[in-house]
């Protein structure tokens, strides 16, 4: 593509929605997620459950942003925070103290005294990523090892530290060497369970072969004499987001955290995703009765207004002997705008029942989306799904056979926006995960009433029958 400047520099705005794509396929970087989507598509509001396109036409959006935005868009409670905070102290750097700060990190430091019994402190950043980072300083800090565990199918971000603990090589491979790759391990996907076994009797049998690396040094992991293992720590997501939200089955984590224990690997818990009760509690982890070491969280912290991210890390890990002062910083880590709209967002958490609310509507959507795959079992091969994280595995006639294409085309036709909500013009935002990249991971608004989940499915079935009418 020729990069000479064909056209006078243009002063005035751009409103015409095929000159701003134009603008966009030269002037955008396409390194990110954008073009996964052809053409990419615009929007230009959002209110509650739904996105507006530039015609003004609703998009009913059941992924909310990754689970960023759990708590409504445009969420009035927590705009008026962000806009009460750009009023009084909108910026600051972050070598000052703000009240915020302190409160926030009081706040979650308090919950999880009494979630866990363990006293910690905690490190605020803007992203995901960035906070992943962060954590990987504080196991190498206080283990002086670089290795760690993560598991197949786990996503932690994509700057080079958090990638090379992400299981995807296609994330990697363009970046050079990786010479503290993760070690990846099988996570417990029951319904493609690694080993061919079936939950109901295989004994955790995953965990014993986790377990089996360590009986002697020539499995590669221990050395018995020293009584120490070469990894430092164990990255787990408690349901895996990008890997297709699967839920693990019961005793899993607290069989895989005796294991960890007997070794001391520390077990960081990455919460970006199923934390702040998508997944039914406040952390995903606390619905398996395990206390992780180091807890790393961002996303829905502030609903996904002025980014915020942050670790969590037991006392031993983060106290000022063992982690000075500088021993991470970023400009913008605990920013003024994040800190206020997540201390609002925190105490919303705190004043409402998310656990009965989110467990309650996720039980009732899980009730539907199971209806659907009864009814239409050439196309829904597994329904699964914990508070209101939910899964619906995408598959061939035969229900196991992942279907990348046909999930692609539901996905592609939902944001046509032309879809027919009783009478009313629509389109259905989803987003694809899963091994396979045969998931729709669902992760609707906590604020969805029962009347929008039987409107979601509606409109499921609707792409259903456009997408695969020999299959209906
Ligand atoms: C579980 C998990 N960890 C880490 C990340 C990275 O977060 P960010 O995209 O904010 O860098 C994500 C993002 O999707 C995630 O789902």
């Amino acid at each position: 593509m020729s990069t000479e400047i064909s056209e006078p520099v243009q002063l005035t705005r751009v409103t015409d929605e095929r000159e701003l794509l134009e603008l966009e396929r030269r002037y955008c970087s396409w390194g990110d997620t954008v073009h996964y989507l052809d053409p990419p598509k615009f929007f230009e509001r959002c209110e509650g459950n739904y996105l507006y396109d530039r015609e003004g036409v609703p998009y009913l959006d059941l992924q909310m942003w990754y689970s960023a935005a759990s708590f409504g868009y445009a969420n009035p409670r927590l705009g008026e925070a962000l806009k009460a905070q750009a009023e009084k102290l909108p910026q600051l750097a972050c070598q000052y103290l703000h009240a915020e700060k302190v409160e926030l990190a009081a706040l979650i430091g308090r919950l999880n005294e009494s979630k866990f019994g363990l006293a910690g402190r905690v490190h605020f950043n803007v992203g995901g990523a960035q906070a992943i980072e962060d954590s990987l300083k504080i196991v190498r800090n206080a283990k002086g090892k670089n290795l760690v565990f993560a598991f197949q199918g786990g996503y932690h971000g994509r700057t080079l530290g958090a990638s090379a603990i992400t299981s995807s090589y296609r994330y990697r491979r363009r970046f050079g060497h990786f010479s503290d790759r993760a070690h990846f391990v099988p996570f417990p996907y029951c319904f493609r369970c690694p080993y061919g076994k079936k939950k109901e009797d295989c004994g955790l049998y995953c965990v014993k072969e986790f377990e089996r690396n360590f009986d002697t040094e020539y499995n590669s992991f221990w050395d018995p004499k020293a009584g120490e293992s070469e990894f430092a720590a164990f990255y787990v997501e408690a349901i895996q987001g990008t890997g297709g939200y699967v839920v693990p089955p019961e005793g899993y984590f607290k069989a895989l955290k005796r294991v960890l224990d007997e070794r001391n690997i520390l077990m960081v818990d990455d919460e970006i995703q199923m934390g702040f009760y998508r997944a039914g509690k406040f952390w995903a982890i606390e619905n398996f009765e395990v206390e992780p070491d180091i807890i790393v969280f961002g996303k829905a912290l502030t609903n996904g207004l002025n980014p915020l991210s942050g670790v969590w890390a037991r006392e031993e890990l983060i106290a000022p002997e063992v982690f000075p002062p500088g021993s991470t910083h970023s400009t913008f880590s605990s920013n003024t705008l994040g800190t206020a709209v997540a201390l609002e967002a925190v105490r919303m958490m705190e004043e409402e029942n998310y656990e009965e609310l989110t467990r309650r509507k996720g039980a009732y959507f899980l009730e539907r989306i199971r209806d659907l795959q009864r009814r239409f079992p050439k196309v829904i091969g597994d329904t699964d799904g914990m508070g209101m994280a939910l899964r619906m595995e995408i598959c061939q006639s035969d229900g196991f056979t992942p279907d990348r294409e046909l999930t692609d085309r539901i996905f592609a036709e939902g944001m046509r926006g032309d879809l027919d909500a009783r009478g009313r013009r629509m389109g259905l935002v989803l987003d694809v995960g899963g091994y396979y990249k045969n998931v729709f991971t669902l992760a609707p608004c906590f604020d969805m009433t029962e009347e929008e989940i039987d409107l979601s499915v509606e409109l499921l079935e609707q792409l259903i029958r456009r997408c695969a009418p020999d299959r209906v």
